[in-house]
């Protein structure tokens, strides 16, 4: 069993992958299982945190000892992650968060239209969560975490994006279609914004998550 090292914290995870209507049947969506996030969640509680999970999407079943909220799009997301960081000592963001929505939602089924070509979906920004948590610091001391899958210069394209969103660490993983999404495993670097890189070698969600969560407990004590 695990050091209760995180009794008496409160963390929030995001999980899963969010989902973007564009009527009421379709959506753009990604292919984030939720197992990473999950994992996160099970073995913060099990260090002895009270761990809030904000799980988009997922098929999973709800962990034991956490509190779930389940959201579907950025927008629903962003609005349960800023009010659970809100008294939080650290927040996770390891849901697939869509950069883009359509810009337009149809309140009926779209339909195709005899020799016609369809129309082009325009898409608008969503919020950028993780930066906002990062700028916002509602609680001091508090350690924000992301994650970022890159599929070409991983390590360089990580220490920019820590940079850009503000976060404490960036946990960064090589991704392509049979690489991490929907796997039991995960390999990874973790970057710090103090400089530091923590290497975490191929192998369950769980001992990446385990790592991440030292990380986290060096940075609250
Ligand atoms: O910019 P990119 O999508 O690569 O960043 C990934 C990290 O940022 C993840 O931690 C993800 O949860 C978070 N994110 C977010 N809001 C967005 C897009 C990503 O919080 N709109």
């Amino acid at each position: 069993t695990a050091a209760p090292d995180l009794a008496g914290r409160h963390v929030v995870v995001s999980a899963g992958g969010t989902r973007e209507p564009l009527d009421p049947v379709r959506f753009l969506g990604n292919r984030s299982s939720g197992k990473q996030g999950y994992a996160l969640a099970r073995t913060a509680a099990a260090r002895g945190a009270r761990v809030t999970l904000v799980a988009a999407n997922t098929a999973l079943p709800d962990p034991a000892g956490v509190d779930i909220v389940r959201v579907g799009t950025a927008v629903e997301l962003r609005e349960a992650v800023l009010a659970a960081a809100r008294d939080a000592d650290a927040v996770v963001m390891a849901a697939a968060v869509a950069d883009f929505r359509p810009a337009v939602y149809a309140a009926g089924k779209i339909k195709k239209k005899d020799g016609k070509e369809p129309e082009p979906i325009t898409l608008v920004r969503n919020p950028d969560i993780l930066a906002e948590v990062s700028g916002d610091r509602v609680r001091s001391g508090q350690v924000i975490v992301g994650f970022a899958a890159e599929t070409d210069d991983v390590l360089a394209n990580g220490r920019a994006k820590l940079k850009r969103k503000g976060c404490d660490l960036l946990v960064v993983n090589e991704v392509g279609e049979a690489k991490t999404f929907g796997s039991e495993t995960n390999e990874a670097v973790v970057l710090g914004a103090d400089g530091s890189e923590t290497p975490v070698p191929h192998g369950p969600k769980e001992a990446l998550a385990d790592t991440v969560w030292d990380l986290v407990a060096e940075r609250l004590a």
